[in-house]
């Protein structure tokens, strides 16, 4: 049996706004987050299909309920190949934190369709990609916009309105962005379906907190456009108080959130899913980013990123 490995790779993303807004047809703003990467490995080898990654190593048959997504679109694409899933061991490595908002989930799947495609000798179209990262989303998220996939596949950022074509939103921002992962694992999947709930049964309430989010996106928008991060960090901190109201945030996030604000951030909010995972924060300078870093650091947040939005972004 001659020696063969291929490998996949996905980045992860940022929601700068929009998130929960989305999967009612409201406007977000994503952005690429490069800082954060997958990678999955496929290698021959004689025998039953193995996995080794973050949550889980031993055999394909035996994986844990939580990585059905990513375990059904492996089967699934190595039968569209007319092909025996045997002979192959699966690595994935990953730099993105698991269940934090960052995408991860969309991520790996993208990164393994791309090496099981190669692997397998076939092309890959876009289509195929968004097929079935979207598969494995259904199943992780229960109702996903799509948001992960697109920002994903698509590396650049994303002004997106679910089922509408895909408007790149390339900008330059003279800022910077802190990312601070709380260290808890983020709740997509229960977020989103108690905003489902608060909708059906208050829906005067629910949809209203929506509607106000879609039009902080777009707020969001006009205020990049035009280089004001004031009034961006503005909008991201009234997001967080409706994202908060809608009960996705929870006393960690709300602290960060806190003392991002005490210490200087322009704005902050959640990002993602929320009820864990991370929190944003846009400071002025780099030195304010840093400072306002460290201070997340010594409150708890378990890791931080500093983005430059003036040069990653364009
Ligand atoms: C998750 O990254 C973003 C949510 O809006 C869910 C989705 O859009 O699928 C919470």
């Amino acid at each position: 049996m001659e020696n063969k490995t291929t490998i996949g790779t996905a980045i992860g993303k940022i929601i700068l706004i929009g998130e929960h807004a989305v999967v009612y047809g409201h406007p977000a703003l994503a952005i690429p987050f490069p800082e954060t990467k997958i990678k999955t490995i496929i290698n021959r080898k004689k025998g039953h299909v193995t996995l080794d990654c973050y949550f889980y190593k031993g055999l394909l048959s035996n994986v844990p309920e939580r990585l059905l997504g990513l375990t059904t679109i492996i089967k699934e694409i190595v039968n569209s190949f007319s092909e025996k899933l045997e002979d192959i061991s699966i690595k994935i490595e990953s730099s993105i934190p698991p269940e934090r908002g960052m995408g991860s989930s969309a991520a790996v799947a993208v990164a393994t369709v791309r090496a099981l495609y190669d692997f397998y000798e076939r092309p890959l179209t876009r289509e195929d990609l968004f097929k079935w990262s979207n598969i494995s989303e259904k199943i992780v998220h229960g109702n996903p916009s799509g948001i992960d996939a697109a920002i994903i596949i698509g590396e650049t950022p994303l002004y997106y309105i679910k089922g509408k074509p895909f408007i790149p939103f390339p900008f330059k921002l003279d800022a910077y962005l802190i990312v601070a992962d709380t260290g808890e694992l983020g709740q997509t999947q229960a977020a989103v379906a108690s905003v489902k709930k608060l909708i059906e049964f208050n829906p005067k309430e629910g949809e209203n907190i929506i509607k106000q989010l879609g039009i902080l996106t777009d707020n969001a928008k006009t205020s990049i456009k035009i280089n004001d991060i004031v009034s961006l960090g503005k909008t991201m901190s009234k997001a967080h108080t409706l994202l908060d109201k809608l009960d996705v945030s929870n006393e960690t996030l709300n602290y960060l959130v806190s003392v991002a604000i005490d210490n200087g951030a322009l704005g902050a909010k959640l990002t993602g899913g929320g009820r864990g995972g991370c929190m944003i924060a846009l400071a002025e300078t780099q030195y304010q980013a840093n400072f306002i870093s460290n201070k997340l650091l010594y409150s708890g947040a378990k890791n931080t990123w500093i983005y430059n939005m003036g040069v990653d972004l364009a």
